[in-house]
């Protein structure tokens, strides 16, 4: 698949997700085939006040996978890196891509689908498709202004009886928007309720750019089913990643892969460590382990002893401790 002129091979993209998507996890979905790589929102506002925190959300993301030591990945197979921006006001965008654009990213993609009460008390993320002339204006300015192709992630609708996405999808397209991903739920849904195809199907009926399904992809099944059902080119993973990046191997495979045995968990969990650590620095990176680990440990037996030991860890020696126990109990 095409977005301008970036190639995207395979079927599965790793989906935006604020406090999981940093460098390590991309990295460790791209060892798995992941077909593109999306960072967490960044706030453009953040970016043009130079605010530290959102700094250090891109900077330690500078040639993402590309030239970085720790990255087992050969640069030439190295997956699209998509930078997500959030934000309101066009001016702000036209700002915040020229600064992103020092960041090396393959194509920039703007939030549209967010629906917390901050960001959407802002003017932000999903409260845009109450105005899809906006939309189209943010899109136009992030064009105008980026280097690399644009495209947008948008909900189904503010609500039940608001369901607008193939009107905020065929302005962003109109405005150049280079693919849409839509999560098929409305704001109001979060993220509960059933994923509606049909309106990931209107959206790819009424639009010619590439679209990405989202929602519930657990498995390659149901990859399969989206994309079949919609006629949508690929789809985005989110939750269905976490503490499983097999997830993209199998989809991208079409085909169900043996279960990871636990020494092959334990090998995956350590690197995801390590390169935390690297990026982060131990004390930072050992308290966001945490929460993968508990991911990672999901389905295994003793799971809920093994999470009061995670949830406690704070050095590299605690998680050999979890490691050991880990094998006991294989
Ligand atoms: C922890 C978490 C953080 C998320 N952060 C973002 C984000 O930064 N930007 C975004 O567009 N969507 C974000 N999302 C939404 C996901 O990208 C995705 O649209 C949603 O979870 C549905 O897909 P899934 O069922 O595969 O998880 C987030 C979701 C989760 C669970």
């Amino acid at each position: 698949m095409l977005i301008g002129k970036v190639k995207i091979n395979g079927t599965a993209v790793l989906a935006p997700m604020a406090g999981v998507t940093d460098r390590a996890f991309r990295e460790i979905c791209s060892m798995f085939g992941a077909s593109a790589l999306t960072s967490e929102m960044i706030s453009v506002k953040g970016l043009i006040h130079h605010d530290k925190k959102t700094l250090k959300l891109l900077s330690d993301r500078k040639n993402d996978c590309k030239n970085s030591a720790s990255c087992e990945i050969p640069t030439q197979n190295c997956p699209p890196f998509i930078i997500q921006l959030f934000g309101y006001d066009p001016n702000d965008f036209i700002e915040a891509t020229k600064i992103v654009g020092e960041f090396n990213p393959d194509i920039i993609d703007i939030n549209m689908g967010c629906p917390a009460p901050k960001i959407i008390k802002s003017g932000a993320g999903s409260y845009l498709m109450k105005n899809p002339e906006l939309c189209g204006k943010i899109v136009d300015a992030v064009k105008r202004s980026s280097k690399v192709p644009v495209t947008v992630k948008i909900r189904s609708g503010i609500d039940s009886n608001h369901k607008n996405a193939v009107e905020v999808a065929k302005e962003c397209e109109f405005y150049g928007a280079g693919a849409i991903t839509i999560h098929g739920r409305t704001r109001e849904q979060m993220y509960s309720g059933e994923t509606d195809l049909e309106i990931i199907k209107s959206v790819v009926k009424n639009v010619s750019i590439p679209v990405i399904g989202n929602g519930d992809i657990t498995n390659f099944q149901k990859a399969k089913y989206m994309i079949d059902c919609t006629g949508c080119k690929m789809v985005a993973v989110g939750r269905g990643a976490l503490g499983n990046p097999w997830i993209f191997k199998s989809i991208n495979s079409n085909k169900d892969i043996p279960s990871p045995t636990i020494d092959e968990k334990i090998k995956i969990m350590k690197l995801h460590i390590e390169k935390l650590i690297l990026y982060k620095g131990e004390a930072l990176a050992m308290t966001e382990a945490r929460k993968h680990l508990s991911w990672y440990v999901k389905g295994i037996k003793c799971a809920t002893v093994l999470r009061k030991h995670i949830f406690e860890m704070k050095s590299l020696n605690d998680f050999n401790v979890i490691c050991n126990i880990l094998l006991k109990i294989d």
